[in-house]
């Protein structure tokens, strides 16, 4: 799995250390709130699992899942719910927890969707950032790391599923995607 990683954009300790100081802010930030994070499944995971240890306030957690139509690495907007959550949302300061915010679309919808269930606040929090690639107006509450317009893996972030599994955020070679 390592063999195909060309280079590594954010190490192990810099996600550590990143995600302790988003831990605290976000603590600091939702003392007075209702605070429920919300996942979407799956890229998420290990960020969520991570960034929940972090904050050090009562937070309830939830997940869903969606998918895009369309396919690849190019994202539609439309989303169909696959996985929803589990809780009302009335009265709880939403934290929408999301491995990476690329063209936006996908956030920007589901947004929309959450907000038709009367939350108190939507936010957002997001691992990773690719503003060069944003097609709508959107933007993270919460960002940990501002990454170049490459594909990236790891830490959650999957190539037709593989990869989730590395411990670090990187680019895979060239090679990997032909075949
Ligand atoms: P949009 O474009 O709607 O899409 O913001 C966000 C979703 O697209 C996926 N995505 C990626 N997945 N490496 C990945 O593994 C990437 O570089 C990448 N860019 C976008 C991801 O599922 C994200 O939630
Ligand atoms: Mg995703």
């Amino acid at each position: 799995m390592r063999e195909d990683i060309l280079k590594v954009l954010i190490t192990e300790q810099e996600l550590k250390n990143k995600i302790a100081q988003l831990g605290a802010q976000i603590s600091r930030d939702y003392a007075d709130k209702n605070l429920l994070m919300v996942s979407v499944l799956k890229g998420s995971v290990i960020f969520m699992a991570d960034l929940m240890r972090a904050i050090t306030i009562h937070a309830r957690v939830d997940f869903m899942a969606v998918s895009s139509y369309g396919s690849g690495v190019k994202t539609s907007g439309v989303v169909k719910i696959v996985k929803d959550l589990d809780l009302p949302l009335d009265g709880y300061d939403i934290l929408i927890v999301e491995d990476i915010l690329d063209s936006g679309k996908t956030l920007d919808y589901l947004i929309d969707i959450l907000n038709q269930r009367n939350p108190k606040s939507i936010k957002i929090a997001t691992l990773l950032d690719k503003p060069e690639r944003r097609e709508v107006n959107i933007k993270p509450d919460y960002s940990g790391f501002v990454v170049p317009d490459e594909f990236v893996v790891g830490y959650g972030l999957d190539y037709a599923e593989k990869y989730r599994n590395l411990p670090f955020v990187g680019v895979l070679k060239p090679e990997v995607y032909s075949h």
